[in-house]
């Protein structure tokens, strides 16, 4: 582990969300020595049905609260004497940093601001890790060749990815500064279970069983490069444990697929999986509007978090997508 305190308490923000509820269940599991604090603000993308499974264990706790607060997050530093923040906590939906984009601002800047500084004030050692959550969304968009690394430029396109550009750079300057021990983890798109119903995949499973239109942005043909949580899970533990402070780490799943094929794909599983009298879910897929400045194509080479920590994707995405459709079929189905 990072650090020499016997006894770890790590905050964690953002834990009821997507990727915060699939993390904590497995950090405890794998790291039975550790208490965990989850602030989470309950927003519309936070569901506590998710962290049922470890409500009862002595070394977790949940707290409700907003990254902002700077009172509250101060008395949470004191209270459980935290050692180390892993910040999940952010808006992360896209669509909605087009249409309102202030609460992308307060959350993911001011948010991770209040964080870090709070931080810097309470840690006395260089031992005590900020491992700051973000996206390969801050590199802009790529043509149809070539890949992001830990050396592209920031090209951030939209509200969502310019607020976590900015939160990165601050936790960057954190470092570079104060000789702060902090970490940034930029990931590609995940899918998995407990992903909120609003994200790419859940809607294609939902609007497909549905009987409803399976609504696909412009021509379907931008591409994303898909992650599986379970592996992005062990990526953030492996990262949290072993980068190296100052440095940040380039996560994908080495699994490139544009939008249609994804519901395409989605759709053969649900053929096999669900018998529809309209013949194939395929022919529920139905182009809309393009989102504003939707960015065309994510890649990731994800060589540096192999060869310096030897981490890389292990699931393949039929199981992943597999696994993920069997676990909103029961969301979702009656
Ligand atoms: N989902 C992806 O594909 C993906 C990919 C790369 C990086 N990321 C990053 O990973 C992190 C988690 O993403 P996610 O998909 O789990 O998001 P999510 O939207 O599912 O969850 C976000 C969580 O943060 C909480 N939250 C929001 N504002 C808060 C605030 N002010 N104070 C405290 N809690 C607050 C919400 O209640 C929710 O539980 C984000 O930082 C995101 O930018 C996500």
């Amino acid at each position: 582990m990072v650090g020499h305190q016997s006894k770890k308490t790590i905050l964690i923000t953002g834990g009821a969300g997507f990727i915060g509820s699939n993390f904590i269940p497995y950090f405890l599991d794998k790291n039975p020595g550790i208490n965990v604090v989850n602030l989470d603000a309950l927003t519309y993308a936070g569901d506590l049905d998710n962290l049922r499974e470890i409500d009862a264990q002595p070394n977790y706790t949940f707290v409700k609260g907003d990254i902002c607060d700077y009172v509250l997050v101060n008395q949470l530093f004191e209270k459980y004497k935290i050692t180390d923040v892993i910040n999940f906590a952010a808006e992360s939906h896209v669509d909605n940093s087009i249409n309102s984009p202030g609460q992308f601002i307060k959350t993911n800047i001011e948010g991770t601001f209040n964080l870090i500084e709070i931080a810097r004030n309470y840690w006395k050692s260089k031992n005590n890790r900020f491992h700051h959550i973000s996206t390969d969304e801050v590199y802009g968009s790529l043509g149809e060749n070539g890949y992001f690394t830990e050396a592209s430029n920031y090209q951030p396109n939209s509200p969502y990815s310019a607020s976590k550009a900015s939160s990165d750079f601050l936790v960057r300057s954190y470092h570079h500064t104060y000789g702060m021990n902090v970490v940034t983890s930029n990931c590609s798109n995940n899918y998995g279970p407990k992903q909120h119903d609003e994200k790419l995949i859940p809607t294609i499973i939902r609007s497909a069983i549905k009987g409803m239109k399976i609504p696909i942005y412009g021509n379907g043909k931008n591409v994303r490069d898909w992650l599986f949580v379970q592996d992005h899970c062990i990526g953030i533990d492996t990262i949290f444990k072993k980068g190296v402070a100052g440095e940040t780490y380039v996560l994908g799943g080495n699994s490139e697929y544009d939008n249609l094929t994804i519901a395409k794909k989605v759709c053969d599983i649900l053929d096999l999986k669900l018998a529809n009298s309209k013949g194939s879910y395929k022919n529920q897929i139905e182009f809309v509007e393009d989102r504003l400045g939707h960015d065309f194509r994510y890649a990731i080479d994800a060589s540096k978090v192999f060869e310096k920590l030897g981490w890389k994707a292990s699931e393949s995405f039929e199981s992943g997508l597999e696994k993920t459709v069997n676990w909103y079929l029961n969301k979702y189905r009656p």
